[in-house]
């Protein structure tokens, strides 16, 4: 077989461990002219141009982006793509929030080609935001689901999906049964999950929403194949906890819910956990279950305040990646759920460095999907999903990095002002798909 080469040439940025175990500066790798040799849509080799500069092949001319920061492509670990049409829904947490505008936005995923419009626009939303991973929710449509991952399959993006889950307490055609849906679920397993860059992500929405028996239904199905995923949600909301409490009274906690059914466990992304109590910190960090930090959504549905520095406690760390969720979260750039993520810390008394928050973007995102040894970070066998960011891509931005000093106050410039203006160019598998400044078309299929 033929091999693929390709290099980009630019200023670059990556983690390479974790800003809230040690020093944030001994986490960040910088360099001021970088080399990323891609070979077959892996990275081969990464470091300064001047030492690499003799390896690069003949007859490849490194893509040049001097001005700009080459950095690994944003992962999201939360959120759900067919809530496009009611981003931004007015006035209400989340209970009723779900009653007014999710399910019915759920119910015209029953016409497959509205699936299919919503997953083309969702893919190329993502992109232009710089993000290259997301684990996402779909509907309870089996097509929901084809949808997200045929159009995926197409920019090759690595993804994490699955049909949701649900048999109670939601309108009755958005409803499946512990059968039907562990049937749908292990027919869409066959299908999508390991090919080419497509994941599956058992996807039971919340306890609420689903019975002991397809809780159950859930882990028999995450023992069906390796490498399964589970999502779904976890004290977010304070009306949630409680009703959680009064349909699971024989349960410690809202998270002893899943653990009682198997479902904590490496893989399985937990999003919110904003009403958490030191106990379920510990069953987390003890199973290795990752929780999703989703600020934009937990403003925006008043649920509440993320507790980041005692969920990463270097004492007991559990593992949190970010996460968007949209549509109650409100923007699907990174950089945007960061700023929001700052300030919800500084409420606490907390300061998120920029490192802190780019590594909760990249590799503290690939870690609590269990993906750390491919995604994340650019580093040799990592691979090539890449972000190039534009740190002048407002009047505003271009004067505000003038005054930057270092590449932490440039980077938290960046997660400041920055949105999916700042992403130039997004890279998939060392293939360029997305060109913010390219005429006409911006993605490339
Ligand atoms: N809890 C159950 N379903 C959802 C959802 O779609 N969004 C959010 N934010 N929380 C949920
Ligand atoms: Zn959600």
């Amino acid at each position: 077989m033929v091999s693929s080469l390709a290099a980009l040439r630019g200023p670059a940025v990556t983690l390479v461990d974790d800003p809230f175990a040690q020093a944030s500066r001994a986490c960040l790798q910088y360099h001021e002219d970088a080399l990323v040799l891609i070979e077959d849509g892996t990275i081969r080799a990464f470091g300064p141009y001047a030492e690499l500069r003799d390896t690069v092949p003949d007859g490849i001319t490194p893509e040049h982006f001097p001005g700009h920061l080459l950095a690994p492509g944003f992962i999201d670990t939360h959120v759900h793509y067919p809530q496009l049409q009611m981003i931004g829904a007015f006035g209400a947490q989340l209970l009723e929030w779900l009653d007014t505008y999710t399910f019915p936005a759920e119910m015209s995923f029953a016409d497959a080609a509205h699936a299919e419009r919503v997953a083309k626009l969702f893919l190329r939303e993502l992109l232009r935001a710089g993000t290259t991973t997301a684990m996402v929710y779909c509907t309870v449509h089996p097509h929901s689901v084809e949808a997200f991952f045929a159009e995926s399959e197409r920019f090759n993006t690595r993804m994490i999906a699955g049909k949701v889950l649900m048999d109670r307490n939601a309108p009755s055609p958005l409803l499946d049964t512990a059968q039907r849906g562990h049937d749908e679920s292990l027919a869409l397993i066959e299908r999508w999950h390991g090919r080419g860059r497509q994941l599956y992500c058992v996807t039971p929405r919340f306890a609420p929403t689903s019975t002991d028996a397809q809780l159950e239904a859930a882990a028999a199905l995450l023992k069906s194949r390796d490498g399964l995923f589970l999502q779904t949600h976890l004290c977010e909301n304070p009306g949630e906890v409680e009703w959680v409490r009064e349909l699971f009274p024989a349960r410690s906690s809202y998270l002893d819910v899943y653990a009682h059914a198997g479902l904590v466990r490496p893989r399985s992304m937990f999003g919110h956990a904003v009403h958490m109590h030191e106990h379920d910190f510990c069953t987390c960090h003890q199973t290795g279950a990752g929780l999703a930090h989703c600020p934009t959504s937990n403003l925006f549905l008043g649920s509440g305040l993320f507790k980041l520095f005692e969920a990463t406690d270097p004492r007991r760390p559990v593992k949190v990646g970010l996460g968007t969720d949209v549509g109650a979260g409100t923007s699907l750039s990174q950089l945007q759920t960061l700023n929001e993520a700052y300030k919800v810390a500084a409420l606490a008394g907390h300061k998120l460095d920029a490192v802190q928050g780019f590594y909760l973007a990249t590799l503290g995102s690939a870690r609590a999907l269990g993906f750390d040894d491919r995604l994340g970070r650019l580093a040799p066998g990592h691979e090539a999903d890449i972000c190039v960011l534009d740190p002048h891509a407002t009047p505003l931005m271009a004067f505000r990095a003038g005054y930057c000093a270092s590449i932490e106050e440039l980077l938290f410039m960046l997660m400041t002002l920055g949105d999916d203006r700042a992403v130039r160019a997004t890279y998939v598998a060392g293939q360029r798909v997305y060109d913010r400044d390219r005429a006409g078309d911006p993605f490339h299929l």
